[in-house]
């Protein structure tokens, strides 16, 4: 079997083989960083990496790099039994044959990478405790935040920590949206248009701006910090696309700036965790991330405040966090070890099942466009119902008689701490009454301690 020695060096006391399973974008980055970087990083490691095997659907098609035929086959088989192979690198995403293909991999007592988030977050509990039972690693920095070393951060450098919570921004494409409506002004769906022009969207930008991805990344995180399974569906999840021009500007002048922010913290009994638009402080680190960055703001009871904040996304910057996987594990193997940092923060064994707290039950300060008829009266209605359930204003804006599409006028509440589940009573009579004349947007303030 051909061989592609990355890097030169004859006396590399010894070779660490990966094969690699999906030959996109992020396969084609890892090649080419360990083309570029080899003996740099054979220097570090003191070993050798080599690739020995790609394996893909479609290996004619050209990814801009010349790679020995012989290195490719479409049958991933040829990765998985073959012996040399120490580490399978997992590029190819979807739930299957990728699941299949990483338990396989570690029954055959090979280490895996993987940046494949949807899989982890939907079955990360199985792939992570196949990995103990076999005594194999799983490196999986890519899945989340791209090249931002926050796995990492939080399984090792914050291990001294119970983690109060955290704060994130782990979509760019979403970022990326309104980033630019908050500063260039549009509306979603024409900046949603630019952002696809531009190549920062993609064709079909549901997975992106409706949350999903971020949510499978914020799943992740809470498996990692607080126990082994979140059920996706029990995650409260809202994308970007109802917000409104209008909503950006009133942000703006409330001293806010509107985020995708998936939020964890740490209550106490339960976790609350949850992903929405989010209006924070203009001032806030997190607030002027812009652009396709992502950030995450983790707060540890003896750390305090930690940010990190990078490229969420693109070849090079992933495949930056799929090689340092690579090495950390081949750092490993020529120890002879393996399992030294689980998966997750806590040990297999005494991992407990994480509580989330109900949706319904979390507590925040609340943004209100209300599209009401301007008649005498309007706001005491809208504020007694506010009232009756325990809702306390904070500010009221009214622009003179500026018009709604569809008719009405536009009045903007914020209010101090209230419950969701109050919220949604007192939303639900209010869109109800005859002077209201469109369905009440709610966007999700966070002033403090996040
Ligand atoms: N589509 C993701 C984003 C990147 O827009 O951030 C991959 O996780």
């Amino acid at each position: 079997m051909a061989i592609e020695r990355i890097t030169g060096n004859k006396t590399m006391k010894k070779v660490i083989s990966i094969g690699l399973i999906g030959f996109g974008t992020i396969g084609t980055g890892v090649i080419k960083l360990l083309r570029k970087n080899g003996e740099l990083i054979a220097g570090r490691l003191g070993a050798e990496i080599r690739l020995q095997r790609i394996a893909d659907i479609d290996i004619r098609k050209s990814r801009g790099i010349p790679v020995d035929d012989s290195l490719l086959t479409t049958n991933a088989a040829d990765i998985l039994n073959d012996p040399e192979i120490d580490i399978v690198v997992e590029l190819m995403g979807g739930y299957e044959p990728a699941r299949t293909f990483i338990l396989t991999a570690m029954g055959q007592g090979k280490h895996v990478v993987t940046a494949n988030k949807a899989l982890l977050a939907t079955h990360g509990d199985e792939i992570f405790r196949s990995a103990a039972q076999h005594g194999v690693n799983i490196g999986f920095e890519a899945s989340v935040g791209g090249t931002i070393p926050v796995i990492k951060t939080i399984k090792e450098s914050l291990i001294a920590n119970r983690i109060q919570s955290i704060s994130a921004i782990v979509n760019g494409t979403s970022n990326f949206i309104l980033s630019k409506m908050t500063d260039e002004g549009g509306s979603f769906e024409t900046v949603l248009k630019e952002a696809q022009n531009l190549g920062f969207a993609e064709s079909d930008p549901v997975y992106d701006v409706e949350g999903i991805d971020a949510a499978h990344k914020l799943a992740i995180l809470l498996s990692l910090c607080y126990g082994k399974k979140v059920h996706l569906d029990d995650l409260y999840r809202e994308g970007i696309s109802r917000i409104g021009e209008q909503d950006i500007a009133f942000a703006r002048e409330l001293g806010y700036r509107v985020k995708l922010l998936a939020i964890a913290i740490r209550r106490e009994t339960e976790i609350e965790a949850r992903l929405h638009p989010t209006m924070i402080p203009f001032d806030h680190l997190l607030a002027n991330v812009n652009g396709n960055f992502n950030a995450f703001h983790i707060v540890g009871d003896a750390s305090d405040s930690v940010f990190l904040y990078g490229q969420g996304a693109g070849m090079m910057p992933t495949a930056s966090a799929v090689v340092s996987d690579i090495v950390d594990i081949a750092r490993d193997i020529r120890k002879g070890i393996a399992g030294r940092v689980p998966p997750r923060v806590l040990d297999e064994e005494t991992i407990e099942k994480i509580q989330l707290m109900p949706f319904d039950q979390i507590r925040t300060n609340y943004y209100f466009r209300f599209t009401v008829a301007d008649l005498p009266g309007v706001l005491s209605r809208i504020s007694s119902i506010l009232g009756a359930n325990d809702i306390s204003i904070a500010t009221v804006i009214q622009k003179g008689r500026m018009q709604m599409q569809g008719g009405g006028v536009p009045i903007v509440m914020t209010t101090y701490k209230a419950r969701e589940r109050d919220v949604r009573k007192a939303l639900e009579d209010i869109d109800r009454l005859d002077i209201v004349m469109g369905k009440t947007i709610l966007i999700r303030i966070e002033d403090d301690n996040f």
